[in-house]
């Protein structure tokens, strides 16, 4: 017997090494009668040139470009609003996300915004609260990464340290074009960290309490197998075409996974450290990861023994011995990836610990779909053993 299941993502996924050289005319084709376009990225990567083949064949094509390139890292509400003035002003008829999962979150809110009054972004927050329809949307990402290209999430920073999800099926794009060539130059720390992020995704859908159903079982298995086997290759040699093609697709299909087998409570732990101490998410949920797995051990050891012949291919033995083997598979990659291991090692104090675990708490959306329940002294615990 199948639980009845509702399975959404993008309606149209492009997968071509370079396609971004040829950007405005994929759009042409998608949109013919459209003409002005709002690129949303961040600073960095438009200064560092990665955009400048893209917005050349947009002007080649006959696009009016406005570049909004002041995302920020974990985007802060503020940010997202003066974005979307500016596209309004700019008369954006397309919203493009190009960059990182910031850059791609702020772009499906400027969507939503730009073209409406009625609804304020206060009142988008949790799950199904948007009302209003959006203008067409195309994200590329340029790390792999948050799967935010095929997610109907978008993570906002409230205040000093809250991220908050707007999670609604408005924010799934229309298009998705996964270039790996983007992401060629993408140096080892951050290819680590968002690739352990990607991976996330994949072993929290896997084990998702409520939603887990058989489509996003099998994204989830063959983002896992992508990313697990090319996660180091990638980082010892970042222009090897091959693994960055396999990681942005592992990370795509680990989005797709988690967009309807929602994640849990490694997701729940590390926006308290993004949010409090401005961590990177990836490294965030890989400081986290295998203790979080260790404390679901005795809860989900029947999932977790299905990944680890994902992930330690010819393992044997019993299904705690298999889960062993995954979280021990696991925390040999982050040490060879060379990325910090310990809370201790990124600036957070011991002290830092209650109000984190304190803060993990109001991921309500989140823990619900963790395989053990999680209360705030195991948070504490999780933290302790991390740090
Ligand atoms: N919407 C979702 O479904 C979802 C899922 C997970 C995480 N997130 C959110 O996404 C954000 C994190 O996204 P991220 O990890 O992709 O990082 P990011 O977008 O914050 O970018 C991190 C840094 O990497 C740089 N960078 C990006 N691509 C590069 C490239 N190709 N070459 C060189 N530098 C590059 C950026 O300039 C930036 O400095 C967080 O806010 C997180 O909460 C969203
Ligand atoms: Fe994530």
């Amino acid at each position: 017997m199948t639980n009845a299941f509702r399975f959404q993502t993008v309606p149209t996924l492009v997968v071509e090494f370079g396609a971004a050289r040829r950007l405005g005319a994929l759009l042409r084709a998608q949109f013919p009668t459209l003409h002005t376009v709002c690129v949303v990225t961040d600073g960095f990567l438009h200064k560092s040139g990665l955009l400048k083949p893209a917005l050349a064949d947009l002007a080649a094509h006959g696009w009016n470009a406005t570049v909004i390139d002041d995302v920020i890292a974990d985007p802060p509400e503020h940010i997202v609003l003066e974005a979307t003035a500016r596209a309004r002003s700019a008369g954006a008829e397309i919203v493009l996300g190009l960059g990182g999962g910031s850059s791609m979150d702020v772009a499906k809110l400027i969507a939503v915004l730009a073209p409406q009054q009625e609804q304020p972004l206060s009142d988008m927050y949790g799950v199904n609260k948007v009302t209003v329809s959006r203008l067409p949307l195309v994200q590329m990402p340029t790390t792999a990464g948050t799967g935010s290209e095929v997610t109907a999430v978008s993570i906002v920073t409230i205040g000093e340290a809250k991220k908050m999800g707007v999670v609604a099926p408005q924010l799934i794009a229309d298009l998705a074009i996964l270039d790996a060539e983007l992401t060629l130059g993408l140096p080892v720390a951050a290819t680590a960290a968002t690739g352990i992020d990607a991976m996330v995704h994949a072993i929290e859908a896997y084990t998702s309490a409520h939603l887990k159903n058989p489509i996003s079982d099998m994204l989830a298995i063959k983002a896992l197998d992508l990313l697990s086997r090319n996660l180091l290759p990638a980082c010892e040699d970042g222009s090897n075409r091959g693994a960055r093609e396999a990681m942005l697709l592992g990370a795509t299909f680990a989005g797709q996974a988690f967009a309807n087998s929602p994640v849990a409570a490694v997701h729940a732990l590390a926006y308290p450290i993004g949010g409090i101490y401005h961590v990177p998410h990836g490294l965030s949920n890989a400081l986290v990861l295998p203790h979080v797995l260790r404390f679901n051990a005795e809860s989900a050891a029947t999932l977790y023994a299905e990944l680890a012949d994902v992930v330690v291919p010819g393992v044997t033995g019993s299904a705690e011995s298999k889960t062993n083997a995954l979280i021990g598979k696991l925390e040999q990659m982050i040490a060879a990836t060379a990325i910090p291991a310990r809370l201790r090692d990124v600036g957070i104090e011991r002290e830092g610990l209650p109000r984190m675990a304190s803060d993990a708490m109001l991921q309500t959306r989140l823990l619900v779909n963790n395989p053990r329940p999680v209360a705030e002294e195991d948070a504490l615990a999780i933290y302790t053993a991390a740090f």
